[in-house]
């Protein structure tokens, strides 16, 4: 009797010291902060202040997590597939695509201190973002827990990249609920037929990958001044947001 008793202690003393580090790679930032600096982090409502000293603001992309990643942190693997790379912005590549690291990425990860480039040598290779102006320690604890448990539209969708435009089969849908949470908390400023906030949700939803970046600004705002804020959309869990986007892609 003693003896399983203490292998069963063993085992959970075991378990625990297995995940008590994954755990602390949160370290306490605010998921949902860090999908506005995912999104661009030098602007206020990311906790940010401005482009770096000199930085050309033109070139703005080489400095977004987004730009590189995409907006589901998939990479060329995700809504990014064909995006172009041009003199103004860098292109993401299938070594891009975070997901794998989900759940144990750690600021220094982020910061990537040694292998990063210096913000004004505009090169698909990631920046060392500890360098002057660049994130503060909040917003690296914040883009952390971004990518470690904010909602992202991979846990909610099933994308197939090779169809144009990308195809998302959401998990398991439910039309019924999307149909409310869209007339709650959409349609005051997009109208109940996407027709709304000068511009239509239909013809943006059908371009190729609008669905990851639909899916963001739905749970963490549009960003920087929009008024389309987190707060404003009904601080959507990411199962709400899916449901409003299988209600828009059923119905617009
Ligand atoms: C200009 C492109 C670019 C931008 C902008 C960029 N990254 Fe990266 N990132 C990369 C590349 C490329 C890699 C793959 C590893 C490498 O080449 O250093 C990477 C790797 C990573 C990794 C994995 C690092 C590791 O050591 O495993 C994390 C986490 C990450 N990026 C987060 C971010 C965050 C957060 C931002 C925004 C604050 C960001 N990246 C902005 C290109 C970029
Ligand atoms: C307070 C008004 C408001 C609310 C509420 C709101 N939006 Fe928006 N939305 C806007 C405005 C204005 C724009 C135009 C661009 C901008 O300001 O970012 C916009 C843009 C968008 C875009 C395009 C983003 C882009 O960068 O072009 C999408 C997608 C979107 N909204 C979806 C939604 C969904 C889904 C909801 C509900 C969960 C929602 N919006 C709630 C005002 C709102």
């Amino acid at each position: 009797m003693r003896k399983s008793y203490i292998i069963v202690i063993g085992i959970a003393a075991g378990i625990f010291f297995l995940t008590g580090p994954a755990c602390s790679a949160d370290e306490g930032g605010d998921p949902f902060k860090g999908g506005l600096v995912w999104s661009n982090w030098t602007n206020a409502v990311a906790g940010g202040s401005g482009y770096p000293k000199g930085y050309d603001s033109s070139k703005k992309d080489f400095l977004r997590c987004k730009a590189c990643h995409g907006w589901d942190g998939l990479g060329a693997k995700g809504g990014y597939v064909r995006r172009s790379a041009k003199d103004s912005r860098p292109n993401p590549s299938t070594g891009t695509d975070l997901s794998a690291k989900f759940g144990s990425i750690t600021s220094e990860d982020v910061l990537h201190s040694e292998k990063g480039r210096k913000f004004n040598t505009f090169s698909l290779a990631m920046p060392a973002f500890g360098q002057k102006g660049g994130l503060t320690k909040q917003q690296v604890k914040d883009v952390v827990a971004f990518l470690n448990k904010g909602p992202k539209i991979g846990e909610f969708a099933t994308l197939d990249i090779s169809s144009k435009p990308v195809s998302y089969t959401f998990n398991k849908p439910d039309l019924e609920a999307g149909e409310n949470l869209y007339k709650a908390n959409c349609a005051n400023c997009h109208n109940e037929d996407g027709d709304g906030a000068d511009m239509s949700l239909k013809k943006y939803f059908g371009k190729d990958g609008k669905y990851s970046e639909g899916f963001h600004k739905a749970v963490y705002g549009a960003g920087g001044k929009s008024e389309m804020t987190r707060k404003e959309s009904g601080n959507l869990t990411g199962k709400q947001a899916s449901d409003i986007l299988t209600y828009i892609q059923a119905n617009f």
